[in-house]
């Protein structure tokens, strides 16, 4: 298990989404992440069902996990995640973030993930009221906020993402609660400093941080 203390304030964690990386080249494009100083990898998982387009799974977390030691944050876009976070957590990943939305009973996914030693996440769309995730907060060691819909890179940032992270900054204060508050979708130079100023621990960004001519320049961008 390898996982991150909350930052400093004013600081954030890096989280490049590997869904923009060349999965030709996937071990270097880990290692100029690694060598541009990132914190920890976004491993987008997408089933085809509860978003429109299929990533990866189990075999490829745990090959990823083979040539790193970074902690793996795997965002499960799938609709049943009870069923396959045994599969998830067997291939090494750190953190498992299920959504809010899905079909799976959330509370005994988010059990299940804890009993099988790996950190517990819960993401909400932008669409979906932050009150929807109220009931789970004290179950969760992350929140992923999503500021753009799930299923694809690229995409706008949403501002209704900001409040959410503001929001969930002042709720864990006021209920002494544990979790890391995590930003992802159309995360770059503009959006987030905007996000970590409002609360975010961790910013998730995949085609601005793998377009990037430095990495290691935009990385400390987002770290603060
Ligand atoms: C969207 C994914 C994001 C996405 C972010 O479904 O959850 O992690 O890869 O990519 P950018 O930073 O390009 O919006
Ligand atoms: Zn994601």
């Amino acid at each position: 298990m390898n996982w991150l203390p909350r930052p400093a304030e004013g600081k954030a964690y890096a989280a490049p989404s590997l869904l923009s990386a060349d999965f030709a080249r996937l071990e270097d494009e880990i290692r100029s992440m690694e060598t541009a100083g990132c914190d920890v990898l976004h491993l987008d998982v997408m089933d085809g069902h509860f978003v429109p387009n299929i990533t990866f799974g189990p075999f490829i977390c745990k090959a990823i996990s083979r040539v790193t030691d970074l902690p793996l944050d795997a965002h499960l876009m799938i609709s049943h995640p009870l069923q396959y976070v045994e599969s998830f957590a067997r291939a090494g990943v750190d953190g498992l973030t299920i959504h809010v939305e899905a079909e799976s009973d959330v509370a005994a996914t988010l059990k299940r993930i804890g009993d099988l030693g790996v950190k517990r996440g819960i993401s909400l769309n932008p669409k979906t009221p932050l009150e929807d995730i109220i009931p789970f907060l004290d179950m969760v060691d992350l929140v992923l906020v999503m500021s753009v819909q799930p299923g694809f890179g690229g995409q706008k940032f949403d501002p209704v993402a900001v409040e959410k992270i503001a929001r969930l900054k002042q709720l864990r204060a006021e209920a002494g609660y544990d979790y890391l508050i995590n930003i992802d979708g159309g995360i770059n130079d503009e959006t987030g400093p905007v996000c970590r100023n409002a609360g975010a621990d961790i910013m998730v960004s995949g085609s601005w941080l793998f377009g990037a001519p430095d990495r290691a320049e935009r990385m400390k961008i987002l770290q603060g």
